[in-house]
């Protein structure tokens, strides 16, 4: 079974409380939602691996470490997703991006998917699929499906909030797939929404309704 990793650091714990908050703006929301993407994707690179190489300093030559292994790709599942985009890419700017898009449809709560653009090369990348939300698990394992239709073999996966049911999910049809979140609430509501969750991340973000 793959890792789930609650990524406990203060700083992303501290942000997480502003963002949950409903008082919180648009602006400030978009602005929070970026710095812990950031925070988050120096917790989900801890394990990459490294090879040392040899440089010359001004005064000695030193063998230091670079990091080494797959490229990686970032999937932001759309819309939320693009709202921790530019926060992982910050720490990760070569990354190539490849685009699924998904809405859950509101009655059935069912992924229906209607864009992916990936890059040529996607299926020799390691992949982070990026949402705020895991809720019932279908938009994130509809997103992980199209992947590995498509060849892809290393894939994890990166939240703020997900609810039990959702890990659950994601756990039975992708074991393969380790899942960082900075929090995991309680429980789904009738709407299929996390309590207490933060309410619908792609509104807060984007300031629709
Ligand atoms: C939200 C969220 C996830 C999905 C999670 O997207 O960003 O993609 O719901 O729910 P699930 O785990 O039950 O599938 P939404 O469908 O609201 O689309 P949006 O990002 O375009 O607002
Ligand atoms: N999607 C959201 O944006 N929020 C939830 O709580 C569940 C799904």
């Amino acid at each position: 079974m793959a890792k789930l990793v609650v990524c406990d650091h203060p700083l992303i714990q501290h942000k997480l409380t502003f963002i949950r908050d409903m008082r919180t703006n648009t602006k400030d929301f978009r602005e929070l939602v970026d710095e812990v993407a950031t925070l988050m994707a120096y917790e989900i690179t801890r394990d990459i691996p490294l090879e040392s190489i040899k440089v010359q300093t001004p005064v000695a030559e030193a063998e230091s470490k670079v990091i080494s292994g797959r490229m990686l790709g970032l999937i932001p599942i759309l819309r939320a997703g693009l709202g921790m985009l530019d926060g992982v890419l910050k720490l990760l700017p070569a990354a190539k991006v490849g685009h699924v898009g998904l809405f859950r449809d509101p009655q059935t709560l069912q992924p229906v998917e209607y864009y992916i653009k990936l890059p040529t090369d996607v299926q020799e990348r390691e992949l982070i699929v990026i949402d705020p939300m895991l809720a019932t698990g279908g938009s994130a394992i509809a997103a992980i499906d199209a992947l590995k239709k498509r060849g892809c073999t290393q894939i994890k996966m990166m939240n703020l909030i997900a609810a039990p049911e959702g890990i659950k999910a994601v756990q039975e049809a992708h074991p393969d797939v380790d899942i960082y979140v900075a929090a995991v609430d309680e429980c789904l509501n009738d709407h299929g929404y996390i309590i207490p969750g933060l309410g619908d991340a792609g509104d807060r973000l984007y300031g629709t309704k």
